[in-house]
């Protein structure tokens, strides 16, 4: 039986791994060992995603959180290689671009292990972003490489990969197979709309975390600016992220909007529905706005999911609140088809059937 270690530490693994972690689980193959790094640990960052979702208790939890990047990643490096030597896995598989994924791709390939990345291929072009360093890294070391996009693929023929001795292939987005398996249950589970009282089909939903938005306070400040200025029209609704939270708290700043603690992948979903638009910095949220067919304002200079902005379902906007607006009353105003296949089919499926060959 082959064995497989997965490294997951933050909030958009947890969602991608419970997609494959369910597929292992029915074909009864393969083994698989969970190391949670402790990247995010409150109960709204990650447990709840574990207990609704299902996912696997991890075996380790590394308990590594609230440190600049290099002692996170270096406290990380280390534990993870010393349960790789204990658990000798044939397989490390690693999602996205966290520190995180960076610190079990790196582990792993050290002491032979075939690595394999999910969500690989993604470049926002953009160096001074951790998690650009960290996709870059990543992928230069993984032996798999299984690409969300189209766009993906192209990103590692142009960085050379068809030269190098490893398998790159298009598997789909393995967050589509999220949406669609837990939005039933979702619908059972969730009252998040009933209980903020929020009007269906009429409000905005927004996420705000990134680095470089709340880094600057200015930008900050222009962000929440402009999104007070949208609930004076329509309801913003906002999950606050701790980091933000803590911001905006640090600077003394409050915004008439409702912002709520994180929420669960089942209150999210709910909101997705029905919300009439996404305002976001977040890379997965873009998606799962496509996915629950609702327009997305990116409040960030570059995306990785070009398809979006070049099909017209998201727009760029930085943090600019004269662009943010404008993109809003558009938004408003448009009647976008979202029948378009860009993410893939059954990708659960086809990623676990291309680990299974390696
Ligand atoms: C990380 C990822 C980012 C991903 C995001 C999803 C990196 C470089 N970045 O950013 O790619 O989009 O996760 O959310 O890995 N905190 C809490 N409670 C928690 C989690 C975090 O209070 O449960 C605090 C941390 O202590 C820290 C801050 O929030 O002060 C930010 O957390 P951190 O893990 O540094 O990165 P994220 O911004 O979440």
């Amino acid at each position: 039986m082959k064995k497989i270690v997965t490294i997951l530490g933050a909030r958009p693994q947890f969602v991608k791994a419970a997609v494959l972690s369910r597929v292992i689980q029915k074909y009864n193959e393969i083994e698989e060992v969970i190391i949670h790094t402790g990247q995010h640990y409150d109960q709204n960052m990650s447990d709840i995603f574990f207990e609704e979702m299902q996912i696997p208790k991890p075996k380790y939890n590394l308990q590594i959180n609230g440190l600049r990047h290099g002692a996170m990643t270096g406290q990380m490096l280390e534990k993870i290689e010393e349960i790789l030597v204990e658990e000798k896995p044939d397989i490390v598989v690693i999602y996205g671009d966290t520190n995180s994924t960076l610190a079990g791709a790196l582990a792993a390939k050290k002491l032979h292990i075939k690595v394999v990345h999910i969500e690989a291929g993604l470049r926002s072009f953009n160096m001074k972003m951790p998690e650009e360093i960290n996709r870059i890294m990543t992928d230069r070391i993984s032996d798999l490489l299984l690409c969300p996009t189209d766009a993906a693929v192209e990103n590692l023929k142009n960085e050379g990969f068809e030269n190098m001795d490893v398998i790159f292939e298009k598997s789909g987005d393995i967050m589509k197979d999220a949406v669609e398996y837990y939005s039933t249950l979702s619908e059972e589970k969730s009252s998040v709309v009933e209980d903020l009282d929020l009007e269906k089909g009429n409000f905005v939903l927004a996420t705000i975390h990134r680095q470089e938005n709340t880094d600057d306070i200015e930008k900050l400040k222009e962000i929440f600016k402009s999104l007070e200025e949208i609930n004076s029209k329509c309801e913003v609704v906002i999950p606050l992220h701790p980091r933000t939270k803590k911001i905006l708290a640090e600077h003394d700043l409050m915004f008439q909007m409702t912002a709520i603690e994180p929420v669960g992948y089942f209150d999210m979903l709910e909101l997705l529905k029905n919300c009439k638009m996404v305002l976001t910095d977040s890379g997965g949220l873009q998606k799962e706005a496509f996915f629950n067919q609702k327009p997305c304002i990116i409040a960030r200079e570059e995306t990785e999911w070009t398809e979006l902005v070049s099909n017209g379902f998201a727009k760029l906007v930085g943090s600019d609140l004269e662009k943010i607006l404008t993109a809003f009353y558009d938004f408003s105003e448009e009647n976008l088809d979202f029948s378009m296949n860009l993410f893939g089919e059954n990708v659960g499926e086809t990623i676990y059937q291309s680990i299974l060959k390696l």
